[in-house]
């Protein structure tokens, strides 16, 4: 049996305290460590997610500065006028998908157009919720399972005035639209009310590279 001083015994504890302080230093160097490297490759770049958001509020902006232009005429609108407000956003929706690699869409689930019916239970859950919270402008999900690795930005569009001269009454609905929307449920709304949503999807970095190439 040794013998051992105090002294020796304090240098023990002092010694298996460093020890441990040291095992506990390299823990929590090794935490954030490995939480920085998930981090470092996130599905989608923050530039990307802004310039959704952004491009998403300029579209908005489009289709309320181009209705406006409608107010004030007398005149019912036509097939014409028509080309004048929701057919250049359906157009620009087309465009900005290209343009990003994004899957744009609009999203209503009382529809003119039956292409814009909700495809999955994602989009009828975020159109129920839009309604239920009209504070809520836009929100983020996961993408479902059948769209691959990613993310989905949704953002509301509301009803303004200016919409009415289309989306009003059913009968007060211009010819052109009873005419070429025979199954047409986007009628009846009221300034304020919910119209749809705008639906991005913004494939993994990778494939949205891929497609921007393509
Ligand atoms: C001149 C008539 C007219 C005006 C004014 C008008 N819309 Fe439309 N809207 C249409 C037509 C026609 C369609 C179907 C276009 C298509 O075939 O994709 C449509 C489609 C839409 C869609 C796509 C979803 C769907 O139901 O197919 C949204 C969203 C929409 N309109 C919102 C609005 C909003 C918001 C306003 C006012 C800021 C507005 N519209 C003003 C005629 C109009």
């Amino acid at each position: 049996m040794t013998f051992t001083t105090p002294l020796q015994r304090l240098a023990r504890l002092a010694l298996s305290t460093l020890l441990l302080m040291l095992v506990g230093v390299g823990l929590l160097t090794a935490l954030p460590g490995t939480a920085l490297a998930a981090e470092a490759s996130p599905p989608v770049d923050s530039a990307a997610l802004s310039k959704a958001v952004v491009a998403m509020e300029q579209l908005d902006q489009m289709r309320i500065s181009l209705a406006s232009t409608l107010e004030g005429r007398t005149e019912e609108p036509t097939i014409e006028t028509m080309k004048e407000v929701c057919k250049p956003v359906g157009m620009r929706v087309i465009a900005i998908g290209k343009e990003n690699g994004w899957q744009v869409r609009q999203v209503a689930s009382k529809y003119r157009n039956p292409d814009h019916a909700p495809a999955n239970a994602q989009e009828r859950q975020v159109i129920d919720l839009f309604s239920r919270h009209p504070e809520i402008n836009g929100l983020w999900e996961p993408a479902v399972a059948d769209q691959g690795a990613g993310l989905n930005y949704y953002r509301r569009i509301n009803v303004e005035p200016s919409c009415l001269a289309c989306h009003g009454t059913k009968a007060s609905r211009p010819a052109f639209i009873k005419a070429n929307y025979p199954d047409d449920k986007a009628f009846d709304f009221k300034v304020g009310d919910l119209r749809g949503m705008y639906a991005v999807h913004l494939p993994e970095v990778q494939a949205a590279l891929a497609a921007a190439a393509g």
